[in-house]
């Protein structure tokens, strides 16, 4: 099983893009198997981005992510290729570039205000779901109809 973090940002939460978001993870047959608002410690916010530390934007974007305007809505999704696919139905990190059609792409248009992350890569999301998230906070569940989504014959 592989398993990503994705998060909506203050932005896409206070623009009421939540029940989207969920909705497009959900319709194209990936699992929720955990959910929860959360406004972030800087430590948090900071240990999450400490790969783009030093760069100019950072300091705005720790405070954007933890200022409590809005809850980070945060999550887990699981199923087939979804750390790529997650990274697709979002689309590129600058919304000039992301298509139409991707979440980026169709509801936001600065990169500093870009409405929702996603884990990119299997060591991120190992990471970040460990960070965000505790052991009791993620459950193991099954879909009923699994065969239906996930067959390959
Ligand atoms: P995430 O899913 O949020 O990690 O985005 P990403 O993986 O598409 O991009 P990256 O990890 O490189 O950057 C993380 C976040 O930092 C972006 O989503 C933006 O919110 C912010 N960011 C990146 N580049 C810039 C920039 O040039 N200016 C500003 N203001 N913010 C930026
Ligand atoms: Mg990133």
């Amino acid at each position: 099983i592989e398993r990503t973090f994705i998060a909506i940002k203050p932005d896409g939460t206070q623009r009421g893009l939540v029940a989207n978001v969920i909705e497009r993870f959900e319709r194209k047959g990936y699992k929720l198997v955990g959910i929860k608002a959360i406004v972030p410690s800087k430590a948090l916010a900071e240990e999450h981005y400490a790969d783009l530390k030093g760069r100019p934007f950072f300091a705005g974007l720790v405070s954007y992510m933890t200022s409590g305007s809005a809850p980070v809505i945060a999550m887990v999704w699981e199923g087939k290729d979804v750390i790529r696919q997650g990274r697709r139905i979002i689309g590129a990190t600058n919304p000039l570039e992301a298509q139409p059609g991707t979440i980026r792409g169709d509801y936001c248009i600065s990169v500093g205000r870009n409405i929702i992350h996603g884990s990119d890569s299997f060591e991120s999301a190992e990471k970040e779901i460990a960070l965000w998230f505790g052991k009791s906070e993620v459950f193991n569940w099954e879909f009923a109809n699994a065969e239906w989504v996930t067959s390959d014959n």
